[in-house]
């Protein structure tokens, strides 16, 4: 250990995964935070997976403070629950890390439906932003604090997908409309952009909705990367992992992609 977060009060929201052979962002992040010296409060919609996420986080450091919350973000009160949970909890809050993010149904935007398009928005951008504004007065009041949104290369590149594209493309110009408007108040806002990982959300949720097996998916995945393979959620947690840290003191507003290569493509 470290302890490039020494004592840093961390709300991980997504912090479970779903089911699958390999480790998922969220809980590699919370993992990697326990590493660093952090004191957590990891928060999911699903009970078990957040548990086994705390189980994972404290065989990676015996000696975290872990704390766990159920609650769907959709919820009117979720980001004020979550919130004063961390402040029960520990007295502060130092670091949002919003890694929820969802995409089952979507479709190009002339098969769009209705109501997928009002879920994904739903999730990934409304109640990622309802969540960062019940962080700011805590951060503000402390003059210091640090958000960090799970975002997308898909906010820059993906046409078949048309609700998570938006959707991402709005945490996007959310993470640099906070960070303008908190900078002078210490708070620094960041996103991280995602390639092709090979988690279980990238790769075997995808492979079922297609019909084929992870293995085929995963090679046509990886075939697309200019690395030539797919990051794991390690690389996503690594970069969280900075982005927290004081060692980015002067970052913010950035939308750093995590992607193999893949995004300098565009433009
Ligand atoms: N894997 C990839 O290839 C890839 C690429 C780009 C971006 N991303 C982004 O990474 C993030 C997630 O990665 P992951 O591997 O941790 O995914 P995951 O789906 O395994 O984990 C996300 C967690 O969020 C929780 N969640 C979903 N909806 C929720 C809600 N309404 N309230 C509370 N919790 C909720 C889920 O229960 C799950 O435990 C997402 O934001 C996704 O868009 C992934």
């Amino acid at each position: 250990m470290t302890g490039r977060l020494d004592g840093k009060v961390c709300v991980v929201v997504g912090a479970g995964q779903q089911p699958g052979p390999t480790i998922g962002n969220g809980r590699a992040t919370s993992m990697r935070f326990a590493q660093e010296g952090a004191r957590l409060l990891l928060v999911d919609r699903v009970g078990d997976a957040v548990e086994r996420t705390r189980n994972d986080v404290t065989a990676a450091n015996t000696t975290t403070e872990v704390a766990t919350l159920t609650v769907d973000i959709t919820a009117d009160d979720a980001p004020d629950t979550i919130m004063r949970t961390a402040i029960e909890t520990y007295g502060r809050l130092d670091v949002l890390h919003n890694n929820v993010g969802i995409g089952a149904g979507d479709a190009p935007p002339h098969r769009l439906a209705d109501d997928v398009f009002d879920r994904i928005i739903d999730v990934n951008l409304r109640s990622l932003w309802r969540c960062c504004r019940a962080a700011i007065p805590q951060m503000r009041e402390q003059g210091a604090g640090v958000i960090t949104n799970i975002s997308s290369i898909a906010s820059v590149a993906a046409n078949h997908i048309a609700a998570y594209r938006m959707s991402k493309a709005g945490v996007d110009a959310l993470t640099r409309n906070l960070a303008v408007t908190n900078a002078k108040h210490g708070i620094r806002v960041n996103a991280i952009l995602p390639g092709l990982i090979d988690t279980p959300l990238g790769v075997d949720s995808a492979a079922a909705a297609l019909g084929i097996d992870r293995e085929v998916l995963a090679e046509r995945r990886a075939a697309t990367v200019p690395m030539g393979h797919q990051g794991t959620a390690w690389d996503v947690a690594n970069a969280a992992l900075f982005l927290a840290s004081d060692e980015a003191a002067f970052v913010t507003g950035v939308c750093l992609p995590v992607d193999g290569g893949q995004s300098a493509r565009v433009g």
